[in-house]
């Protein structure tokens, strides 16, 4: 089965094609998977500019989908996947609008998919091998989502946790912006607090670690944002703008995020007994991120699974969006039948 995917939720013109091999065991084969990234149009805004990324979005899909097409010998597909939701709204009609037209065309079923759905399903794009994976607790976190999920067999949810202001992604975006480096903040703080040398220079602070020690499952990072803001504007011009201040305030803050992220992780981990920990969105990333985690994991929950996707099927992409389709292909249905929801949550009825 080949399933043609469409992904435009967010500032990623994303299409793929991908083909589900095998009956129990399923194996995919990624035949085209075109990322198109408008990252330097909304740098200058330090951040997406809804309107404008629709009108990209309307500009670069046919594009975008002959990239995808002439990726491969044979590119008839069966089924069309495309996001519904969560996300920008007008962005994501969009991407629904042109799935719609794709589908009547060619004749073919939609399947909608769930965009946070599909970052836990990033992680099917690679083999797995045949562990006993459920229940599995799964923490994404992206630009506009941080959840903590439990996920008890395929396609069965309980959202156990979220964030109550910022995304942990959105974070990283803000203290880059506060800190002069661009747009998106996560790959530049990493990059920057990857240069710090501690024997150079130590941060005259520590930066908070909102609700770790609270027994939730809950998140909060807009205080930690605010904390870069206040030590920035409290040193002066001649530290602030020095690189050793930089680099030693992005690896301070990409800790402080982690910290959190590993505590609430492994807390869920072991009240709910999980088999498996699972990663997704952008924000997995961060190689600080993903190392951290494995050594925990291993220290702390030895006989628990850790599953993270490539580092590329960790941002948006489309070729997640087709793996969730096949896992909801029995949610298939005329493409009148197809609306977008913004505010779409995992496990809501589509
Ligand atoms: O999943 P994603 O591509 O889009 C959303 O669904 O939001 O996530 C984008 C977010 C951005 O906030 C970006 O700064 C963050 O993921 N991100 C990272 C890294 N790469 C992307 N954050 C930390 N470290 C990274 N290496
Ligand atoms: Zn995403």
């Amino acid at each position: 089965m080949k399933i043609l995917a469409i992904e435009t939720s967010c500032d990623d013109t994303c299409i793929a094609l991908l083909k589900a091999q095998g009956k129990a065991k399923p194996y995919f084969k990624i035949l085209s998977n075109i990322v198109s990234s408008q990252v330097k149009i909304h740098a200058k805004y330090g951040g997406v500019y809804p309107t404008l990324a629709k009108r990209e979005h309307q500009k670069n899909l046919p594009l975008v989908l002959k990239r995808a097409l002439n990726k491969t010998k044979d590119p008839k597909a069966d089924l069309v996947a495309i996001t519904v939701g969560p996300g920008l709204d007008p962005c994501l009609w969009v991407g629904v609008n042109f799935a719609k037209e794709l589908a009547q065309k060619l004749n073919l079923p939609i399947v909608p998919v769930n965009h946070i759905e599909a970052h836990i399903y990033a992680n099917w794009l690679s083999p797995i091998g045949k562990p006993q994976i459920f229940p599995a607790v799964c923490l994404i976190v992206s630009g506009g989502h941080t959840q903590l999920i439990l996920m008890r067999g395929h396609r069965k949810y309980k959202i156990l946790g979220e964030t109550r202001d910022d995304a942990a992604g959105e974070c990283f975006d803000k203290i880059a912006r506060i800190l002069g480096l661009g747009y998106p903040g996560g790959p530049i703080v990493a990059a920057q607090a990857a240069k710090l040398k501690t024997i150079n220079y130590k941060l005259q602070t520590k930066l908070p670690r909102p609700m770790i020690y609270q027994k939730n499952y809950d998140f909060s990072f807009s205080g930690l944002k605010t904390a870069v803001l206040y030590n920035f504007k409290s040193e002066p011009e001649r530290i602030r703008k020095s690189k050793k201040y930089i680099q030693a305030m992005c690896a301070e803050a990409q800790q402080a995020i982690i910290d959190v992220l590993i505590k609430k992780t492994i807390q869920a981990a072991e009240d709910y007994n999980a088999k498996t920990i699972i990663l997704g969105g952008g924000v997995a990333a961060n190689e600080e991120l993903r190392k951290q985690f494995k050594e925990k994991i291993e220290k702390e929950l030895p006989k628990t699974k850790y599953l993270i996707p490539d580092t590329k099927f960790c941002t948006d992409n489309a070729a997640m969006i087709a793996v969730t389709g096949y896992f909801n292909r029995q949610k298939k249905r005329s493409w009148k039948k197809i609306k977008a929801n913004a505010n779409l949550k995992i496990g809501e009825k589509i």
